[in-house]
């Protein structure tokens, strides 16, 4: 078979590892799909930045949009960030001209992924985000595909590796919150804007996606009760662990009688639970249904390489799909399915 050609849209700590895991592994992929996966363009800001990856043999653009818009591209692999802009722009143009897409983007899918969905339905595209959600935990094929048929109550869990990161590292080594959050964006662990991290408001929009997944509502972030780290003090965490807890920023999403309740706050968690012993950049999600029971899905949360994992997992998928015959259904049910957002009062 031809192989799958991609263009990768921003090449910085999620970019730069996919593109080198995709040359290092050509051959195993090409095995593994059924046909080879080439990088055929790529774009990002600076054409003269070193990304310590051969980028020979592919077209560069300054400008993604283009790449959507005009480059020898089956597959667009948004890794730029951002609600808007050119991430927003670049997605939606692919789209429009029928090239499918592979996004890490869950700003973006949070702010417009209902629109995003309904625009690849339209046109039998895949529209495949597993890196959004958990890193590379395989969270979103466990809600969209494996449970199936479940009817979801809760989800919850630690969804954001920076703030899991500093927690950690303050109460096992008393190292400063400032410190800690210095050393998650060295590591690559942060967004661009890290308050976004230690605010809460990545973990409220992944679970927006994930609360849409559970309960197939529209996805919203309106109203999410939010409260971050920034306000954690060394004394916070030794007065949690005196009382036997530990603190943990976590996401929680559940069916309610008046609706669904979404929250984002530091919580304490008993020290002999599971999701209590999750340490560093690992995230834990618990999905708990009625014909599987409860789920605990725990991993590598962020960084280069676990998040590159799943978003070539991704774009594997689409390597051994057949798009027209497979029914597409980005966030688990046709987007026009999806019941308008009640929130519980
Ligand atoms: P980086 O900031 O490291 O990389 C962003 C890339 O986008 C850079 O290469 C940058 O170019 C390029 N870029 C930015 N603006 C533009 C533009 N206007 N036109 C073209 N290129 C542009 O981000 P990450 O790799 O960390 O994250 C990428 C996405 O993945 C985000 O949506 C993030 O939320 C998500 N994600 C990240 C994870 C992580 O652990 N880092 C984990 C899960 C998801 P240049 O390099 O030239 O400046
Ligand atoms: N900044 C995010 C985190 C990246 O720390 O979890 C992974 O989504």
């Amino acid at each position: 078979a031809d192989a799958l050609k991609i263009g990768v849209a921003g090449l910085g700590t999620v970019g730069a590892s996919l593109v080198r895991i995709i040359h290092e592994r050509q051959e195993s992929l090409a095995v593994s799909c059924g046909r080879a996966i080439e990088i055929t363009a790529v774009s990002a800001r600076n054409r003269d930045k070193d990304r310590g990856t051969d980028l020979s043999g592919t077209t560069w653009f300054d400008d993604p949009v283009e790449m959507a818009k005009s480059g020898d591209i089956e597959v667009l692999v948004e890794l730029i960030g951002g609600a808007d802009g050119a991430a927003r722009e670049a997605v939606e143009a692919a789209l429009a001209r029928g090239v499918h897409v592979v996004t890490a983007n869950k700003a973006l899918l949070a702010e417009s992924g209902v629109a995003l969905a309904a625009a690849a339905e339209e046109k039998g595209l895949l529209l495949n985000f597993e890196a959004a959600v958990a890193g590379g935990i395989p969270v979103i094929k466990a809600m969209r595909e494996s449970l199936t048929g479940n009817t979801i109550s809760r989800v919850y869990g630690i969804m954001n590796g920076t703030c899991n990161y500093i927690l950690t590292r303050m109460e096992k080594e008393g190292l400063s919150f400032e410190d800690c959050l210095q050393e998650a964006q060295r590591l690559g662990y942060a967004e661009a804007d890290p308050t976004f991290d230690i605010e809460g408001n990545d973990t409220a929009h992944k679970l927006a996606i994930m609360t849409a997944l559970a309960f197939g509502c529209e996805i919203s972030c309106d109203d999410i009760y939010l409260e971050g780290i920034s306000n954690i003090t060394q004394e916070d965490i030794r007065a949690a662990a005196e009382l036997g807890y530990r603190i943990k920023l976590l996401g929680v999403a559940q069916r309610t009688e008046g609706g669904i309740e979404q929250r984002v706050h530091p919580t304490m968690v008993p020290h002999d639970t599971v999701i209590a012993q999750v340490d560093g950049v690992t995230n834990a999600v618990a999905i708990e249904s009625d014909i599987l029971g409860d789920l605990l899905m725990v991993g590598p949360g962020a960084g280069g390489d676990a998040t590159a994992s799943a978003v070539l997992g991704d774009v594997a998928d689409i390597a051994k799909s057949r798009p027209g015959i497979q029914t597409v259904a980005a966030l688990g049910r046709p987007a026009k399915s999806l019941t308008p957002y009640k929130k519980a009062r």
